[in-house]
């Protein structure tokens, strides 16, 4: 069966007080939900094993991770470590990091591969800048993005991982992918999951939309068949309109 996920991505945003009150107010509006839908929350690494301590249906994710276990690497977070923390999820490959951090295919392979080996579920992200698809590439950015960055990666392995349209030019930017181009693109990651892998894979596969996703639009992009839920950056920093988005299914 394929689960329904809302995860918000609190990206760099609260200080540990104001963090944990949005958490609290997370867990306590996930009890009154009206949808099945699985929620997350993925708030900056510093909050991680305090948050934890607040909640008990979220899950929690972090936003990133190294792609060594551990040693020399100043400044970074290591999977085994995020686990220890009580983290389930990580997203990995968030345009973000592609963007400001150079992060390119091969290094987001040896992160998922990693996070996989010490217990945490990637939810990979993967997405086009407007030129892309201006240009038609659209699909080609996408295949290359999926086909390397979940390279080699086992049936037990892949079923744990979940994959995140962030089409760029919607990031923050309050132009929302149309419910049409957001099936579009999510009938074609299932498609390619069935090609790099296996049909019964890609039918179990959660696949999530972001992008300026609000209450107001999340209903019609949700009631698409290939998209399984989102996820949700500006509007998870308001408890109320992130369960109005998780409840708009
Ligand atoms: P917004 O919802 O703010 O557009 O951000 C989406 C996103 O990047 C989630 O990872």
């Amino acid at each position: 069966m394929r689960k329904k996920i809302v995860a918000g991505n609190w990206k760099m945003n609260t200080l540990l007080k104001d963090g944990m009150e949005l958490a609290k107010a997370v867990e306590k509006l996930e009890k009154e939900k009206t949808s099945d839908a699985l929620v997350i929350i993925a708030p900056p690494f510093t909050h991680l094993s305090r948050v934890k301590e607040l909640i008990e249906n979220v899950k929690l994710s972090a936003q990133d991770c190294a792609y060594e276990a551990s040693g020399a690497f100043t400044g970074e977070v290591s999977p085994g470590m995020l686990v220890s923390t009580g983290v389930e999820y990580v997203i990995i490959g968030h345009s973000e990091r592609r963007i400001f951090y150079n992060e390119g295919n091969e290094l987001l392979n040896k992160k998922v591969k990693l996070a996989l080996s010490e217990g945490l579920k990637p939810i990979f992200c993967c997405g086009e800048v407007l030129e892309q698809r201006e240009a038609g590439k659209l699909f080609d950015v996408i295949r290359e993005q999926l086909e390397v960055g979940l390279k080699d990666l086992s049936t037990v392995e892949i079923n744990e991982v979940v994959i995140a349209y962030e089409p760029v030019w919607a990031i923050g930017t309050g132009v929302v992918a149309t419910p049409d181009q957001a099936q579009e693109m999510h009938k074609f990651i299932r498609d390619l999951v069935v090609e790099l892998f296996d049909e019964q894979v890609a039918e179990n596969m959660t696949l999530l939309y972001g992008g300026s996703c609000k209450p107001s639009n999340a209903s019609e992009l949700f009631a698409n068949p290939d998209v399984d839920g989102g996820l949700i950056g500006g509007a998870s920093l308001k408890a109320e309109d992130f369960l109005a988005i998780v409840n708009a299914y």
